[in-house]
């Protein structure tokens, strides 16, 4: 798949690339252990959608088998071999879409997603996906930034996306109800945490999040 996002390729936005060397200079140190929490417990084999350039994959505990990164990015790709070399579990990097797995059905204990759901094209379909490919009673475990559940601020989200967010970050959208898609694919929320969070006023319209564990029936 030759497809790159706005978020690394070389066709990158000026805003991209500002807060990818934002956040190079100063990591952001909630943000890592927002990671590490939405990991902490998993075990067995773990498949990643989107994993992007693998920052999370420094957080994957011991008890995990190994891991499937699935990224799309080729340029992302790269960085996510690089960091898997020095992860604290076996992970291999693929290509692959998150609408169309590259895995066997009801192969993996478990599914992670961080900011992928308001990037893929139809979030319905990838959740299916993540379900296909999850053993019975099989978890997600997600953080993403989703709508606020004040209008207001919603209304701030849709202008920032229209004016710009949308077009530079590779079609993320800071106003989907990523929630309510996880319930309406089946699963059945474990552990739901809302929050606030941003590392800079400039991404201060994807603050709002959940993070937890959902699981599908036995
Ligand atoms: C905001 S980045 C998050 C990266 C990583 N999950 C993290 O937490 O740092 C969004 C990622 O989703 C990937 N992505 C976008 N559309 C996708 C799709 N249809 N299937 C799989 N990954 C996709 C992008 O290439 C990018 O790496």
């Amino acid at each position: 798949m030759a497809r790159e996002s706005a978020l690394y390729g070389p066709t990158q936005s000026r805003f991209a690339r500002c807060l990818e060397r934002r956040e190079a200079r100063r990591p952001d140190p909630v943000a890592r252990s927002l990671r590490r929490r939405a990991l902490e417990g998993l075990r067995g084999q773990v498949l990643e959608i989107g994993c992007g350039d693998g920052r999370s994959f420094e957080h994957y505990p011991a008890s995990v088998t190994r891991v499937r990164g699935v990224e799309p990015d080729p340029i992302a790709r790269s960085a996510a071999v690089e960091r898997a070399r020095v992860a604290p579990v076996p992970i291999e990097i693929v290509d692959g879409d998150a609408g169309a797995l590259p895995a066997e059905t009801a192969s993996v204990d478990a599914v992670v997603s961080m900011g992928v759901l308001c990037s893929v094209e139809d979030p319905a379909r990838a959740l299916a996906e993540l379900r296909r490919v999850l053993v019975p009673g099989g978890e997600l475990r997600f953080w993403e930034h989703v709508r606020s559940a004040n209008r207001a601020f919603r209304l701030v989200q849709r202008a920032g996306d229209a004016l710009f967010w949308t077009r530079s970050l590779g079609g993320c959208r800071t106003t989907r109800d990523t929630e309510g898609a996880i319930r309406a694919a089946g699963f059945r929320f474990e552990r739901l945490e809302r929050g606030f969070h941003s590392s800079s006023l400039l991404t201060v319209t994807s603050a709002p999040y959940v993070l937890g564990v959902a699981r599908l029936a036995p």
